[in-house]
């Protein structure tokens, strides 16, 4: 770091006192400072310190510019630049127990060649608690104090959105995976039930031909299946009396059992014909439960097949929700984040069975940089509120567009509204008309913060009895302080 130690040049205790920091000070606390403390220079573009370095020296500017950069993933951005004599930098919290050992949380570099008063953490911060006992508490207080409980709080609005969105997937996860259980039981009877019917067929002395035409015939029947034409109800109905009679003509006692499967499955009575007279007299029962039986399995696979891909869809909801694998800052499509934190609340909106969902989106909507992650918690608090603002029901609509250089995303419901003389307040931390224990308060300070800090972006409602809008303003291109 010591580019041009100017000797131990020190700064005598009146000098030290033109600096505002230190302006009120008894003498004798000056002259210590003017002891321990000396002045360095650093030339133009030099670094002075590095952010992430042990935060080892105060810093006092005496001349020159210098600028503060901190890193943001993996740029630089440059957070302030001042030529003001006295401003102070560095391990500027070397007081509080517990913090003297952290790194510095900025870089600064010299702008212009600069001269720094510099004193060593370690010692200043001692000083400092020994001369001002009381002021060290307080401020311990609140910066300790207020770390913590910021943290503890956004924590627990995190947990409580998460709390919400697992309950919907899991309760979205439930109804495809028991499908699958269920399906996949009954085609282990139907299968057992298969080896049965071969076994008595292969005993029966068939010929060897007809057990041919009958796999065939199998054959025709899946594929019929795969083909056929969705019926109405009473349609189905008709059909199924009518295949019901075909089969009683021709001595099935179980006609009731089979017609359903057959006309799911497109089967009519002219193909029933067909297969009549293909087949033996005395083997027509075993052929058509044969055929039966594999449309069925067939049917249960299918079920099978798309409960898991539900399953997986589901999953891959979940995965781009959380942005598991995803980098944290990226150029993104709005409308995904949209849909995967629909899906996590499909079941909170189809359980309220009064909630419908209005999708308006810009068609040919740019992407943009932002921090997917951080945006799907604003989606989730905004749609989780406006669900919440309709208990009798009414439309949720997501609507994206472009807007004058911005990404317009609106989230909008029917529900009650907010009072004007509400409307600056809403966003304030701890706000909140829900019950003790249902809202933090935090949900729309969170979001606002995210919106604005993180995105350079805006945050803003409009609301009418019946007609409450948020809209979040994103810029299409990187502002200049993105993190
Ligand atoms: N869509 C909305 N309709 C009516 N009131 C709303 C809506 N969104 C937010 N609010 C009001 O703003 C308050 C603060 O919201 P928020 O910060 O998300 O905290 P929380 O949801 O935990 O109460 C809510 O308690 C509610 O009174
Ligand atoms: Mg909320």
């Amino acid at each position: 770091m010591s580019e041009q130690i100017a000797e131990a040049v020190r700064l005598s205790p009146s000098e030290l006192r033109t600096l505002f920091l230190f302006e009120s000070l008894e003498d004798d606390q000056l002259a210590w400072l003017s002891e321990n403390g000396y002045c360095q220079t650093w030339s133009g573009g030099q670094s002075v310190y590095n952010e992430g370095e042990p935060a080892t020296c105060f810093f006092i500017l005496l001349s020159g510019t210098l600028s503060m950069h901190r890193r943001v993933e993996n740029t630089e951005v440059e957070t302030a630049r001042t030529n003001q004599r006295g401003v102070y930098a560095g391990a500027t919290q070397s007081f509080v127990k517990g913090l003297a050992e952290q790194p510095y949380w900025a870089s600064v570099r010299a702008v212009t060649d600069c001269d720094f008063w510099v004193i060593a953490a370690m010692e200043f911060g001692e000083k400092f608690r020994e001369w001002f006992p009381m002021a060290v508490h307080l401020l311990e207080g609140m910066t300790v104090g207020f770390r913590s409980s910021q943290a503890i709080i956004g924590q627990r609005e995190r947990l409580l959105s998460l709390g919400r969105l697992s309950a919907g997937l899991t309760h979205e996860l439930n109804n495809p995976a028991a499908a699958a259980v269920r399906a996949t039981a009954s085609l282990r009877e139907r299968v057992s039930k298969m080896r049965g019917k071969l076994a008595h067929l292969a005993t029966a002395d068939v010929d060897p031909k007809a057990l041919v035409a009958l796999t065939d015939l199998q054959e025709a029947a899946v594929e019929k299946m795969a083909k056929a034409e969705k019926l109405t109800p009473m349609e189905v109905g008709e059909a199924e009396d009518q295949l019901s009679d075909w089969l009683d003509d021709h001595g099935l006692d179980d006609a009731w059992d089979l017609a359903p499967t057959l006309v799911a499955a497109g089967v009519d009575t002219d193909w029933l014909d067909e297969v009549a007279e293909s087949v033996p007299a005395t083997l027509l029962a075993d052929a058509l439960h044969w055929v039966t039986y594999a449309l069925e399995t067939e049917q249960l696979m299918l079920e099978i097949e798309d409960s898991t891909h539900r399953i997986s869809a589901l999953v891959g909801a979940a995965k781009q929700y959380s942005q598991m694998d995803r980098a944290a800052h990226q150029d993104i499509d709005v409308r995904d984040g949209l849909n995967s934190t629909l899906v996590m609340f499909k079941h909170k909106i189809n359980e309220s069975g009064k909630i419908t969902l209005v999708k308006d989106y810009d068609e040919s909507l740019p992407m943009i940089p932002a921090h997917p992650a951080e945006l799907n918690q604003v989606w989730t608090n905004l749609i989780d509120n406006a669900i919440h603002a309709m208990p009798d029901g009414g439309t949720l609509t997501i609507r994206t567009s472009q807007d004058d250089g911005w990404v317009l995303v609106e989230i909008c419901d029917t529900g009650i509204g907010i009072p004007e003389e509400m409307q600056q307040k809403i966003f304030e931390p701890f706000f909140t008309t829900k019950p003790v224990g249902e809202g933090t308060g935090l949900g729309l300070d969170i979001s606002y913060r995210v919106i604005t800090q993180r995105h350079g972006g805006d945050l803003r409602v409009r609301s009418h009895p019946g007609d409450t809008r948020f809209q979040v303003r994103l810029p299409l291109t990187e502002p200049p302080s993105f993190g």
